[in-house]
């Protein structure tokens, strides 16, 4: 069967910072197939996060050495830079809430690119809610939030729109075991309900759960 085109491609990429005098990745390649579920791993300082930031606009890549569709990210403009991060749905390790709105407002905030009527959103949020019960959470303000509860939320907001796939960094750095787990099986449904999923982790209870409980590709940083 013909290979598609991977929806990430790295080739060859090494990068340094500045006032960093070590070089991060020293050719990474690596690529990430649509519907995959991939898992990027590798010791804290290895530029897992960095990499994050080249996929999402937030720093300029190295010229020919990370693709989007088979597109040079380090050639897009701001407009191809939007039109990138509306596919995308992000998850942190810091959750990255809007503290003083509600869950619900939190959930729905990227629908908001879309000017969809209430109808529609109000039954996206449905859907939402029942692969993640939140219900009972939906008027407390974001800062009232258990941390398990608060990635949670953050899930719901990565996974509305329905994005073409989701980048998660970290995502149970601050988690318990119990919460770490509710969040891969959230992440394993995504991935079976068709999303793509790149998770970024050095978090070895997270992969050995993903291990035992799905079929993932694991990618080391060295
Ligand atoms: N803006 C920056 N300026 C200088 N050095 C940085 C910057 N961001 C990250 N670094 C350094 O680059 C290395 C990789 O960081 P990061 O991408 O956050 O790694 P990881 O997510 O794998 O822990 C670290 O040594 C970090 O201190
Ligand atoms: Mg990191």
């Amino acid at each position: 069967m013909e290979k598609s085109i991977p929806l990430i491609e790295i080739r060859n990429l090494s990068r340094g910072y500045r006032d960093n005098p070590t070089p991060l990745f020293e050719k990474l390649s690596l690529s990430l197939q649509p519907k995959e579920f991939f898992v990027l791993t590798g010791h804290s300082g290895t530029g897992k996060t960095t990499l994050v930031k080249f996929l999402t606009g937030k720093l300029t890549p190295p010229e020919k050495s990370v693709f989007y569709n088979a597109q040079d990210i380090s050639t897009f403009t701001t407009d191809d830079i939007q039109i990138l991060r509306k596919r995308l749905g992000i998850i942190f390790q810091d959750y990255q809430l809007l503290e003083d709105l509600t869950v619900r407002e939190n959930i729905v905030y990227p629908l908001h690119l879309y000017e969809l009527g209430e109808t529609i959103i109000e039954s996206k949020l449905n859907q939402i809610l029942q692969k993640i019960p939140l219900k009972h959470l939906l008027d407390k303000p974001a800062k009232l939030l258990s941390s398990g509860e608060k990635q949670r939320v953050a899930l719901a907001r990565a996974l509305i729109h329905d994005s073409e796939f989701i980048i998660a960094d970290e995502p149970t750095g601050n988690l318990d075991r119990e919460n770490t787990q509710i969040v891969a099986d959230i992440l394993i449904q995504a991935h079976k309900a068709g999303n793509t999923v790149f998770l970024i982790t050095h978090d070895i209870h997270l992969l050995n759960y993903l291990k035992e409980k799905h079929a993932v590709k694991i990618h080391i940083i060295k």
